[in-house]
């Protein structure tokens, strides 16, 4: 057993597919017609603001209908146990993994959960829909946008993550495509720092040559299954 393996998770989209969130990339990737790529930008809430606030608000409104799955169980039991560290770095906007348990957990893309003013910076967790809503700190209308990140936008927390993939030993990517940077390099540094680096998604992706071994299957079955093998070996 290495002393003290630092474990280093990416996940996406796909470990939620089970719990009925559509992923991005895959059948269900479209809203009301329009790709997520054209909803989620800052051009498109500038051109129509109405429009990215209702599809924030219809996602938000979703989660209060989806429980984690076993997927995000066994991640929340695999932090509890490992006595190195750990860090689950997740690009999903929605709160699964907080709610199955996980704590040292780092939301890359922001958090559907979250809102903030785009005219005074107050910002604050969120649950009802913004559509409408004054700023509950400037009072002026429309201002008020989802905290997450768009394309074109700065993702959060990479030097926090570039720390922890710079000593991983163990680095894996979860239900994702690998297709949206800087996340889909993270594999790359995994490796440059000597990891070893596994992929679990439900088929071969794109990045799959750049990873040392691969599990495929259902997030639910497959990660659990990977969670109780190195459970086992602690
Ligand atoms: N179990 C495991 N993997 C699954 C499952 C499942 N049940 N269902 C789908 N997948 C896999 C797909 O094979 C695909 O590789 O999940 C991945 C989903 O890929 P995307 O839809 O591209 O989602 P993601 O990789 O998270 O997208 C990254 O892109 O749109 C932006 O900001 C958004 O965070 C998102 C980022």
């Amino acid at each position: 057993m290495a002393d003290r393996p630092a474990l280093v998770i990416l996940t996406g989209a796909g470990i939620s597919a089970e719990s009925g969130l559509p992923t991005f990339r895959g059948a269900g990737g479209l809203w009301e017609g329009h790709r997520v790529e054209e909803v989620a930008t800052p051009g498109a809430f500038a051109r129509d603001p109405e429009l990215v606030l209702r599809f924030y608000d219809a996602r938000r409104r979703a989660l209060s209908t989806v429980e984690p799955n076993p997927a995000h169980h066994a991640l929340a039991r695999l932090e509890a146990v490992w006595d190195g560290p750990f860090l689950l770095v997740t690009q999903n906007v929605d709160d699964l993994h907080e709610r199955a348990g996980s704590k040292r957990l780092l939301h890359v893309h922001g958090e559907l959960l979250r809102a903030r003013c785009t005219i005074c910076g107050w910002a604050d967790r969120w649950t009802g829909d913004l559509l409408g809503v004054a700023c509950p700190s400037c009072g002026r209308r429309p201002a008020l946008r989802p905290d997450v990140v768009w394309f074109e936008e700065v993702p959060i927390g990479l030097e926090r993550i570039e720390a922890a993939l710079a000593r991983c030993t163990l680095f894996a990517a979860i239900g994702t495509s690998g297709q949206v940077w800087p996340a889909a390099g993270f594999v790359d540094r995994a490796r440059r720092a000597g990891a070893h680096t596994v992929e679990l998604n439900l088929e071969p992706t794109d990045a799959s040559d750049r990873f040392h071994e691969h599990r495929f299957g259902p997030a639910s079955r497959v990660v659990a299954a990977w969670v109780e093998e190195l459970t086992a070996r602690r």
